[in-house]
Parts: C-alpha cells; structure tokens; sequence
C-alpha cells in the first residue's frame, strides 16, 4: 500500500479522490498496491464525502507523516502552494501537481529540489487537463528537436469563442457559461486575459528547448478585445479565431514565444477544435507534425491525468522518472517586436482599402457596408505597427489587430 495525500478538494482534487474510489481496482492491477489517500488538506468542511474522517485543515498532519510518500497538489495558485510543494520535496515525498501558475513560475527550481532529493514532482495535468502531452513530448518525441509548438490551450477561451461563433453568443453570457461549467480559473482573468494559456505554452516551451521560460518574457494578449464584428470577418476570409499559445526555434537557436489571439485558417486541424476542447500541434523535425487532442479543462479529464501521475510517482518512489530543465534568464527569447506574421486589420475610413495597399503593399481586403477588413503580407510587429500609424494619419480609425497564424 502506498500513503498519498490529496491537497485541494476543489473541482479537480474532488475529482481525484472519486477515481481513485472509483477506479481503485484497475489502478491496484496496474500497481500491484492499493494507493490509499490517507489525508486530504481543505479549509472546508466535506461531511458527505465517503472519506470525511481523513480530512484535514493542517498541513503539518502532511508533511511529518512519513508514511505519505506522494502529495498531490491541487489547491491552485502560488500561495501556500509553492511553500507547501518545496516543503514536500524536501521531505523527500513526491509531488504531483496539476497548478499550471505554480510550474510556469517555480518549475525549474522544484524540478531541481526534486533532483537533489532523488523524488518526483510530475504535471502532466498542467498543460492540456486530460490530454497526455507532457511524457509523450519528454519519453516519445525525445529523438526530435522541436521546431514548433502551437496549441489551443485553454478550455474557457476556446468556449467563448467557439459559442461567438457558432451562435452569435455575446462574450459575456459566453464567458458566464464557461464558469457555470466549471472550465474557468478561480479568477477568470486568467483565462480571458491569456494568461493560463500563456503559463501552458512556457511549460511546453521549457520542455522542449531545456530552460526555463517565465511567463512575464511571453507577450500575452487574451480574447476581451475580440468582437463579433472580428468573428465574421474572419469567417469571410475561411478563418476562425483561437487564442493560440505557439513557440518556435528559429535558425539562429533562439526561440519567439507569444500568446495571442490568432486567424487560423479553416483547413488548419487547430481551426477545428472548438468549445472546451484544447489541441496541441507539436512539430518534430524526424515526425512532421504530431496533434494532440482532448478535454483540455473539467473535473475527471484534469483528474485522470493527476492519477496518471500518482501511479506513475508509486511506481517509481526513490527513483527519478527523467523530467527536467535548467533555469532560463530569457536571452534566448526574442523581443516581440521581431516577430514576424502576417496580420489582420478591421479598419474605418475612406478609402480604407486604397490607402493601406499604398502603405502595406500587396493585401486582401473586404469591404463591408461601413467597416473594412485587411489581410498583409508578413512583417515583423515593430514594421506593422509603424504602418499602422502611417494609415491612422491618413484618417482611417483602426478598430482591431490580430495575427494570422499559418497552423
Ligand atoms: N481554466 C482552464 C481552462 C482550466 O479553461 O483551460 C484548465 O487549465
């Protein structure tokens, strides 16, 4: 029998603990031990849960048991999460975590505590709930340098924009039902803003390129910019709009990073994957293109991926599963004003059309009854921007901006 703790009984640790009822036999032929949940940490009170006497309000019940050989943290956020995990690990138990904020801000360093005390700490959870994305990149596709990754990484976002599009849902009553549904962060800015998908591509871009990459070197734009007006447009250019998290290796060894929203072409296999499906392309110079997808967010598909951990963590106590990656200090980033796409503009003004093709060059434009939508060729962020301001000086009011992403 292996001890586990559960640290969270929020939508996921809930989760957690009913497979691991739920599923206690198939895990145990897969183990060859039962895993018992011995604690479980919540301020709260759980009278109906069928394990309710082995709750607990004090942590310390969890890190002096030396019995608890694996702690799962599910509470979310970085306090007390970060103090509690280090703790752990340096106690000498394994971590698994489904904290995203937690991984893209501490993970270099607890991958390394981890390291030094011969323990896990494994989040397969935090990037794409349920869909397995971190052991296939670190175990599967270890032959290949990763060119790109480009992925739709956050359920809540992915649900707004697909009911904008399919029913002309507004953002608001969109984003209402995303949290009635228990996809959205505690604060839903995170999702709305971008940064929970941003968090999920400096995860994936730490794994792939073997330093650390913090959240604040990433551009980070979220989706409460994005109109209907936006959606149609892009529908009429064969396009969808998706918050896309996407890294890629560029000759010289450096990597461009960003998170944005972005049109992607219909034909794309991103373009396709709607509501709070995520998908995640990751491009191996000996595979081509590889596409991961599944649940991206929601109670058992994040939960089945915790387990997955834990087994794996039970499996292997004292004995390191090789996940790891050096600290970064971001030099190996470049500015986004560097970065180079193709760009969209929905402009007003006479002329609108005329006057961008003298300024840009060879577009595609739509003119609607009042507003006027453009596609340019690409150019980096810094020459667009100085574009845009030329155009603007000749009296056409640009309303929005957006990236094409060629997925
Ligand atoms: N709020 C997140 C999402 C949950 O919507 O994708 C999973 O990380």
């Amino acid at each position: 029998m292996v001890s586990i703790a559960v640290m969270g009984h929020g939508v996921v640790g809930s989760g957690v603990v009913e497979i691991l009822l739920t599923h206690k036999q198939k895990l145990f032929s897969r183990l060859g031990e039962e895993i018992y949940v011995k604690k479980v940490l919540d301020l709260r009170e759980f009278p109906d849960s069928p394990i309710a006497d082995r709750f607990t309000k004090n942590f310390d019940e969890i890190i002096n048991d030396l019995e608890i050989r694996v702690v799962v943290e599910v509470m979310g956020g970085l306090n007390p999460s970060y103090d509690y995990v280090k703790r752990c690990l340096k106690a000498g138990k394994s971590v698994v975590t489904s904290n995203k904020e937690l991984v893209a801000a501490h993970g270099a360093e607890l991958l390394e505590i981890a390291r030094q005390e011969n323990v896990n700490f494994l989040f397969e959870a935090s990037v794409g709930g349920g869909i397995p994305i971190i052991r296939p990149m670190n175990q599967c596709l270890v032959a290949n340098n990763v060119d790109e990754i480009a992925g739709i990484l956050n359920g809540t976002t992915n649900f707004i924009l697909t009911k904008m599009i399919e029913d002309g849902m507004q953002f608001e009553d969109a984003l209402k039902l995303a949290q009635d549904l228990g996809f959205a962060e505690r604060n839903p800015a995170a999702d709305i803003e971008g940064h929970d998908a941003c968090r999920k591509i400096c995860i994936l871009a730490s794994l792939a390129f073997g330093k650390h990459v913090y959240p604040d070197a990433v551009h980070t734009e979220g989706i409460t910019n994005i109109t209907l007006e936006d959606v149609k447009f892009a529908e009429k250019f064969n396009c969808v709009i998706k918050l896309i998290g996407r890294v890629k290796r560029l000759p010289d060894g450096k990597i461009d990073i960003i998170t944005a929203p972005m049109l992607v072409p219909e034909k794309s296999q991103l373009a396709n994957i709607d509501y709070e499906f995520n998908g995640i392309m990751v491009r191996g110079d000996c595979t081509g293109d590889v596409v991961f997808y599944g649940k991206g967010a929601g109670k058992l598909p994040t939960a089945s991926a915790v387990c997955a951990d834990i087994v794996d963590s039970c499996m292997h106590l004292k004995r390191r599963r090789f996940l790891y990656w050096t600290d970064g200090d971001g030099s190996n980033i470049i500015d986004v004003n560097d970065s180079v796409f193709k760009m969209y503009l929905r402009v007003n003004g006479e002329n609108a059309a005329q006057k961008a093709e003298e300024i840009f060059g060879k577009i595609t434009a739509i003119q609607d009854v009042k507003r006027c939508a453009i596609l340019t060729d690409a150019m980096t962020l810094s020459e667009f921007r100085e574009k845009c301001d030329k155009l603007a000086a000749q009296g056409v009011e640009i309303l929005s901006t957006i990236r094409i992403g060629e997925l």
